[in-house]
């Protein structure tokens, strides 16, 4: 599979024979890879795969509009136009993935649970230190994402993962058995998209699957700032249900909470 984009064309077109061919994880000599390939009918700033046969563009209607693009050399995950990682101010989108990690102390011995898998990065980036990562992903329109992406190829070849497709996060913990995780990556959608998975009922839920002392690291979104205190409702919320509160992180948006 070859992915492109109008960056990478325009590129090739100038005469630039070293290029990546997927999305950046790796860089080739151009030599007649690109034969054959309708090249004017990339556009715009879509993500293309080309599979020697057909060119793909990577986005699907849904229940909204789901596309991969590039951003700051990476592809990340839209839906309807809102990004799905925060990247405004990290380098790129691998950088939130690797702080989330770091709040979290991941050890070898952990049991991680990721919520809301999206293309997977929080979730591979979990693997490199924990044994055991589930990751669970309710959209069919992300899940064909992350099958195209990549960057997401670890979650389907890494034994250490195992992905829960087309089924919600919350349905799954409702079936889960008690004290099943050490760690938990909860990175939703933002609240006015997803509103269960902030509510009281998950939290308790989150904690019953959860070990005693296990962390949670919950993105939580900035809506605090101008509307409500989200972060400051999500925390009461939280302590209510179970978790204690140990950090509120401006810059990754989000919650850090250890089961008591
Ligand atoms: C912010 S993204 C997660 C990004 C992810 N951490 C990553 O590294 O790519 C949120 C994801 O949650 C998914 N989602 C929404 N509701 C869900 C639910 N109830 N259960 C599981 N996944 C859900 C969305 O489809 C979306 O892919």
């Amino acid at each position: 599979m070859i992915y492109l984009t109008r960056e990478l064309v325009e590129k090739f077109q100038n005469g630039e024979k070293k290029l990546s061919l997927d999305l950046g994880r790796s860089v080739t000599m151009v030599t007649n890879e690109l034969d054959g390939v309708p090249l004017d009918e990339v556009k715009g700033d879509f993500v293309y795969a080309w599979d020697g046969e057909e060119l793909w563009k990577l986005a699907v209607f849904d229940d909204g509009l789901y596309r991969l693009r590039m951003m700051k050399g990476k592809p990340i995950l839209e839906i309807d136009g809102l990004r799905m990682h925060l990247i405004k101010e990290f380098g790129d989108v691998f950088d939130y993935s690797e702080l989330v990690v770091r709040e979290l102390k991941l050890k070898q011995s952990d049991v991680v649970l990721d919520t809301c898998m999206g293309l997977g990065y929080t979730a591979i980036a979990a693997s490199r230190k924990a044994d055991r990562v589930v990751a669970i992903e309710l959209s069919r329109a992300v899940l064909a994402m992350a099958k195209w992406n990549p960057w997401s190829r670890e979650l389907f070849e890494l034994d250490r993962i195992e992905v829960i497709e087309e089924k919600s996060c919350f349905d799954y913990i409702r079936e889960a058995e008690n004290e099943k995780f050490t760690k938990v990556i909860h990175d939703p959608p933002r609240f006015s998209n997803a509103g269960e998975l902030y509510s009281r009922s998950f939290y308790r839920e989150l904690k019953r699957v959860c070990k005693k002392d296990a962390l949670l690291f919950h993105y939580v979104g900035s809506l605090g700032k101008k509307k409500r205190n989200i972060m400051g409702e999500v925390a009461k919320r939280l302590e209510e249900c179970g978790w204690k509160v140990l950090k509120k992180d401006a810059r990754l948006q989000g919650i850090v909470a250890k089961a008591v």
